[in-house]
C-alpha cells in the first residue's frame, strides 16, 4: 500500500522509471554488443526499485541493512570470481535463491495475517501459489546447481515407472495443504507442509532430468521464479515485484519454449523425464573401436587446400579460451582464399548464446556465424569441418540411435562433411555423458590436445605453407 503524502507520489514515479529501465535494459540483451550496457541499465533500474521499496518500509532497519550487507558480501565476490564456464550453475543458484525468498515471503505473509484470518481470497491464492512455485523453484534449482557443478551425478537419477505418480501425488498433497492453510486460522504446520511437499516435488522433478536437457530446465525454473515473485507481489500489493516478476516470467517462458523447440523437446516431456530420463546415460558400449589421430601439420595442409572450412565451436573452446586463436587461424585461411564459416548450435557451451559471446569477443564477423538450421545442409558440400571442443552437439546418435539419451535432439550434421577434424584432449564424453560415434568415422581424425594450443600449432603450420 502506498502511504499518503509526498512518498505516495515519489515512490510510484521511481517505480515507473525503474520499470522503463528494466525493459530498455532487457532490449539491450538481444545482442552481444549491447548486452553489457543493457545489463547495467537494468541493474540501475533494480537499484532504483530497491530504494523506492525501502522508502515504503516501516520495519526494523537493522534487519534490512544487515540483509543487504550479507547479500552484497556473498553476491559481489562470487559474481566477480565466477568463471565464464561456471555461469549456468551461478544462474541456477541465484535463480534458486529468488524462488526461496519468495517461498519465505509466503510463509511470513501467513504469519503476519495470523493464518490468513480476514485476508481477501486473491491474497490467499497468490500467497499459496508463491509458496508452492517458489519452493519448487528453490529446491529444483539447487539440484540443477549440484548437477552442473558436478556435486551430484549429471546422469538422470530417477525412480523409474513410479516417478511420475509420486511427483503428481506430492503436488496434489501440496495443493491440499495449501487449501487447508488458506481456509483461515489453520495451524502453521500446514504452510510448513506446503513448503516441504513442494520442495520434494522440486527435487524429484529435476533429479531424473539428464545432461543435455539441463539448459531447458534452468530456463524453466527461472521463469517459475519470476511467476512466483509476481504472485508474491500481488499478495503484498507491491507493483515492483509484480512487474519485475512478470518480466522474468514472460521472458523466461519465451526462452524456455525457444530452447525446447531448438532441442526438439516438449516442456511437459522434459519435466516428466521423458527424454534421457528413463535410462542412465552411457559413456560407451564396451566395443573396441579405432580412431585416427592427426597432427597440426596435416590438419593445416587439409584446411589450406580446402575451398570451405566450417568451424564448430563448443564448450571446450570456452574452457581453452581459444576464440582469439581461432580468429587468427581463420584470418590466415581466408588470406589463402578459403571460405570460413562458424556453425553455432543453440545449446553449444553452457549457456544460451555462449559461443556467440566468445566469438564476438574475438571480433569474428556476425555474417560468418551461421545458425544450425541455416548451415546444416552445407556440411555435405564442405571439404573440412573443424570441431573445436564440441561433442554432444555433433553426436550423430541423436539422429540415428533411438536408445540414446539424446535421441531426437537436433545436431549439427558434421559427420556429412568430406573431412572432420576434432580438437579435444581425450576420448572423454561431453556434458550428456554419451559416447560420440563421430570420432570413429572414416572421415574423422582427432587432433588431441588443449584446443588453444592445437589451434595455435595449426596456425604456425599454415604460416609455413
Ligand atoms: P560438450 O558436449 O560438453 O563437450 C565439450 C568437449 O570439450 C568435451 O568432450 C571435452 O573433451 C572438450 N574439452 C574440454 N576442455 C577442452 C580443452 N581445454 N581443449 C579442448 N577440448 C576440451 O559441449 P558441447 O558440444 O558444446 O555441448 C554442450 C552440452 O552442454 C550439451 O549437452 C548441452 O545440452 C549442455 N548444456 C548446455 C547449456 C547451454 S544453454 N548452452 C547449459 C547447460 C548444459 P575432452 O575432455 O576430451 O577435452
Amino acid at each position: 500500500m502506498l502511504p499518503d503524502g509526498p512518498l505516495g507520489v515519489v515512490v510510484p514515479i521511481l517505480y515507473i522509471i525503474a520499470f522503463a529501465l528494466f525493459i530498455y535494459g532487457l532490449s539491450g540483451l538481444t545482442g552481444p554488443r549491447t548486452a553489457v550496457r543493457g545489463n547495467w541499465i537494468a541493474a540501475v533500474g533494480m537499484g532504483i526499485a530497491v530504494v523506492a521499496t525501502l522508502l515504503l518500509v516501516r520495519a526494523n532497519w537493522i534487519w534490512v541493512v544487515a540483509g543487504l550487507v550479507i547479500g552484497t558480501l556473498i553476491g559481489v565476490p562470487s559474481a566477480r570470481n565466477v568463471r565464464m564456464t561456471q555461469m549456468p550453475q551461478m544462474v541456477a543458484l541465484f535463480n534458486g535463491v529468488g524462488g526461496g525468498a519468495v517461498a519465505l515471503i509466503a510463509w511470513a505473509e501467513f504469519r503476519s495475517s495470523t493464518g490468513f484470518l480476514d485476508e481477501p481470497l486473491y491474497v490467499v491464492i497468490a500467497t499459496m501459489f508463491a509458496a508452492i512455485v517458489g519452493s519448487v523453484s528453490f529446491w529444483g534449482s539447487l539440484i540443477a546447481y549440484g548437477k552442473l557443478q558436478e556435486l551430484l551425478p549429471g546422469r538422470p537419477i530417477g525412480l523409474g515407472r513410479v516417478q511420475q505418480p509420486i511427483n503428481i501425488g506430492l503436488l496434489v498433497l501440496a495443493v491440499v495443504a495449501a487449501v487447508v492453510s488458506g481456509l483461515g486460522g489453520a495451524s502453521e504446520w500446514w504452510i510448513i507442509a506446503v513448503l516441504v511437499l513442494a520442495a520434494l516435488v522440486g527435487v524429484l522433478v529435476v533429479l531424473p532430468i539428464g545432461g543435455a536437457d539441463m539448459p531447458v530446465v534452468i530456463s524453466l525454473l527461472n521463469a517459475m521464479t519470476g511467476l512466483s515473485a509476481a504472485a508474491a507481489g500481488l499478495a503484498l500489493s507491491n507493483t515492483a515485484m509484480i512487474v519485475a516478476g512478470m518480466i522474468v516470467g514472460a521472458s523466461g517462458s519465451i526462452l524456455t519454449n525457444q530452447m525446447a523447440v531448438a532441442m526438439n523437446r516438449t516442456i511437459p516431456a522434459i519435466v516428466a523425464g521423458g527424454f534421457g530420463g528413463t535410462q542412465a546415460a552411457v559413456s560407451g558400449d564396451g566395443v573396441e573401436r579405432t580412431v585416427k589421430s592427426t597432427s597440426a601439420a596435416d590438419a593445416a595442409i587439409q584446411m589450406a587446400y580446402a575451398s570451405q572450412v566450417i568451424v564448430v565451436p563448443g564448450y571446450g573452446m570456452a574452457v581453452a579460451q581459444a576464440q582469439h586463436a581461432v580468429k587468427d587461424m581463420a584470418k590466415l585461411l581466408e588470406s589463402k582464399g578459403v571460405e570460413v564459416k562458424y556453425a553455432i548450435h543453440p545449446v553449444a557451451g553452457r549457456m544460451p548464446g555462449h559461443m556467440n559471446v566468445l566469438l564476438a569477443e574475438a571480433d569474428v564477423s556476425y555474417d560468418a556465424l551461421k545458425e544450425m538450421d541455416d548451415i546444416n545442409d552445407e556440411f555435405s558440400r564442405t571439404d573440412v569441418t573443424l570441431v573445436i571442443g564440441a561433442n554432444d552437439v555433433t553426436n550423430p546418435s541423436a539422429r540415428t540411435d533411438p536408445s540414446s539419451p539424446i535421441h531426437g535432439m537436433p545436431i549439427l550434421n558434421v559427420d556429412e562433411s568430406h573431412n572432420v577434424i576434432v580438437l579435444k584432449r581425450s576420448m572423454g564424453s561431453g556434458f550428456a555423458g554419451v559416447e560420440n560415434p563421430l570420432f570413429f568415422l572414416d572421415n574423422t581424425s582427432m587432433l588431441f590436445g588443449d584446443a588453444k594450443s592445437s589451434v595455435m600449432e595449426v596456425t604456425e603450420e599454415l604460416k609455413a605453407l
